[in-house]
């Protein structure tokens, strides 16, 4: 069965084509990050209008690498939350009309549900039951993954994202958006232990997490910051090494009190390599593998869609028939579990 997948939730326009047999057959993405680089984060208004210039032509391009024509596809997935109402609707809009079109089922797919599954586009690929990191700009949880659609949640962030500790210690910092690999770029050069930054709730006895205390830190050790390039990379470098104790921290906790000896990382922050390798040599030590996915899957993509797509509608978890769609712009992934 070939799905096509629509991502449109935040400033990606991503695309892609996924076969039930042969697998991803090809992909294509657009980032809006120069679009809204000058404004130092994503401008809803402007990230709608450019979904709207993107999807189609993207759509093209990606059936034309696959050799494949509209004709062939058996439904489309496409992102109904949760995210930016407005850029939601674009791909909802799009999605639902060409599903209509051809008479076949469209498949409104939860976006943090994407990311979830995205290391199953890697091999070697998990089994379940498996726990989940999402790490995104908008989310920070562990999940326990029992099988597709069956998900609980074991912890969460009580305030900022992982993703949106990077970006907004970012802007105090000078630099750009996303915030996260410029925090990594300037890490680089810098000395973690030259700062002390809090590991905010790294020993509270749940699995929640807290980011908001840290972005206060760095605004303090910024104000008093010593003149140089050394300083700043010597906090970036604190940041990014606080962050990354934290996620290590809860994700070893949620291993051990799950007995669960699988990890997955899914979202933007799964692209930082400190964190990879940190919790890979944490995880090793408990005899517990990491997944990740690919690097390019990390952030948002058209892939993870189409392949969520893939899943649930080999499942057999086919929406309504009903035409007409609405998206979710806020959406509990726990939730999924209970429909
Ligand atoms: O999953 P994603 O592309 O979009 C959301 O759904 O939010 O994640 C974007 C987030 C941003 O906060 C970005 O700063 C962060 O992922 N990110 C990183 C890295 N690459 C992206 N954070 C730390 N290190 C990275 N290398
Ligand atoms: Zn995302």
């Amino acid at each position: 069965m070939l799905v096509l997948g629509i991502e449109t939730s935040c400033d990606e326009t991503g695309i892609a084509l996924y076969d039930t047999d042969r697998g991803l057959l090809a992909h294509a993405l657009h980032s809006q990050v120069a679009l809204h680089a000058d404004y130092g984060g994503v401008v809803p208004e402007l990230a709608s209008r450019d979904h709207i210039r993107r999807v189609l032509p993207l759509t093209r391009a990606v059936l034309r690498d696959a050799g494949a024509r509209l004709a062939d596809l058996d439904a489309v997935a496409y992102t109904a939350g949760p995210g930016l109402a407005g850029a939601l609707l674009v791909g909802a809009g799009i999605g639902t009309s060409l599903a209509h079109a051809l008479g076949i089922p469209a498949l409104p797919i939860h976006h943090l549900e994407g990311h979830l599954l995205s290391p199953l586009l890697a091999k070697p690929s998990p089994q379940f039951p498996f726990i989940a990191l999402l790490v995104s700009g908008g989310h920070t949880q562990l999940m326990q993954v029992k099988g597709v659609g069956d998900y609980s949640l074991l912890g969460e962030t009580l305030d900022d994202a992982a993703g949106e500790a990077f970006d907004k210690s970012a802007k105090l910092l000078g630099l750009g958006y996303p915030g996260g690999p410029a925090v990594a770029a300037l890490a680089a050069s810098g000395r973690a232990g030259q700062f002390a930054l809090p590991r905010p709730m790294l020993r509270s006895d749940n699995l929640d997490f807290s980011f908001s205390g840290l972005k206060t830190a760095v605004l303090t050790a910024v104000r008093d910051l010593p003149a140089g390039d050394q300083a700043r990379a010597d906090l970036a470098a604190e940041l990014q090494a606080a962050i990354v104790d934290v996620l290590v921290g809860k994700s070893i906790a949620a291993v051990e009190q799950t007995g669960v000896t699988r990890l997955v990382v899914a979202g933007g922050v799964g692209a930082n390599r400190r964190l990879r390798e940190q919790l890979t040599a944490a995880a090793r030590r408990l005899g517990c593998t990491v997944y990740y996915p690919p690097f390019e899957f990390c952030t948002d993509n058209g892939a993870m869609i189409a392949f969520a797509g893939a899943l649930r509608l080999q499942q057999g978890n086919q929406p309504p028939a009903t035409p007409g769609f609405t998206v979710r712009p806020r959406w509990d992934l726990g939730s999924l579990s209970k429909a």
